[in-house]
């Protein structure tokens, strides 16, 4: 494969990360990364060519697409760039979240050619999806890379005549928080590290006074929550309390597993 491997993805607890980046080393070990995960990083348009392949990674909030990624990907164009695009889910359901993924990047001029909803351990909580992507669904992430690879060296046929089909309803699932506005809150624990602010997507978090959260920023990512390294951050709020145990009494008892999509070319 001649062409150059790029890796766009955001990741606010990093399991998005880690498939990306197995997907791609089935691919080639190596490739350009654009992690899109902090607001510096998505402030420049970028544009890719005929000559890119780019791996397309997002967390799905809410069976979507992140809503305050979907500004920021008008200003991401491909010129007939051939593209994989990945959905990471918290082993509820990722519903419309990869049909819109690739929808929004084939407007843009990205050709899709393969994609796949991948687990990851949930935002909110160690009990759903605990500790995935696993060992086994990183070799499934892998092994994908490799046959895109393979295919992409012995198709002979012109990548405009691309189709890919993926799972997805086209009306994508109304967009409504099933929580109001909200922030973690931090305990006497906190040792002043700044890592949480750091690592914030949102920029929420006060420099100054790591405990002062900007509640109309906070997306609930939990990046916060799970990066801290003497757990002084936690959502308190009962709402968020009585959603999380709904999801683990609904949804950890049956384990998900990848799905993966081939364009029709391969
Ligand atoms: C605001 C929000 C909404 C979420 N919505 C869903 C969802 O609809 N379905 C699901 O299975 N997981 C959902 N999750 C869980 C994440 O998709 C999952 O934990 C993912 O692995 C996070 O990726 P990251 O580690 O790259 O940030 C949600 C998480 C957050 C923070
Ligand atoms: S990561 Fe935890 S310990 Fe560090 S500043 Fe933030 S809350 Fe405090
Ligand atoms: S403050 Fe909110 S947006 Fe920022 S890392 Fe914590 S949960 Fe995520």
């Amino acid at each position: 494969m001649d062409k150059q491997l790029n890796l766009l993805y955001f990741t606010a607890t990093d399991s998005t990360a880690k498939v990306v980046k197995e997907v791609a080393s089935g691919i080639n070990e190596k490739f350009k990364e654009y992690n899109i995960t902090l607001p510096l990083n998505r402030e420049k348009e970028l544009v890719f060519s005929s000559e890119d392949l780019v791996v397309i990674g997002v967390p799905v909030y809410g069976g979507r697409v992140p809503e305050f990624l979907v500004n920021y990907f008008g200003k991401i164009k491909g010129n007939n760039t051939p593209a994989i695009f990945i959905v990471v889910y918290g082993n509820r359901d990722y519903e419309d979240a990869l049909l819109e993924l690739k929808n929004t990047f084939e407007e843009n001029g990205f050709i899709g050619i393969a994609g796949a909803s991948f687990i990851g351990e949930h935002s909110y909580t160690t009990e759903l999806g605990t500790h995935r992507p696993d060992k086994g669904d990183l070799e499934i992430a892998k092994s994908f890379g490799e046959k895109i690879l393979e295919k992409l060296n012995n198709t002979e046929a012109t990548l405009k005549e691309t189709q890919l089909v993926v799972k997805g309803n086209l009306h994508y699932k109304e967009r409504k928080s099933a929580m109001g506005p909200m922030a973690p809150e931090t305990n006497e624990d906190c040792i002043n590290c700044g890592v949480c602010a750091n690592y914030c997507p949102m920029s929420a978090i006060n420099f100054n006074d790591y405990s002062d959260i900007d509640i109309a920023k906070c997306i609930k990512c939990c990046s916060c929550i799970k990066r801290c390294p003497v757990n002084a951050k936690s959502f308190n709020d009962e709402m968020f309390k009585i959603f999380t145990q709904r999801l683990i009494d609904n949804f950890s008892s049956t384990r998900k597993e990848p799905e993966l999509f081939l364009c029709n070319l391969f």
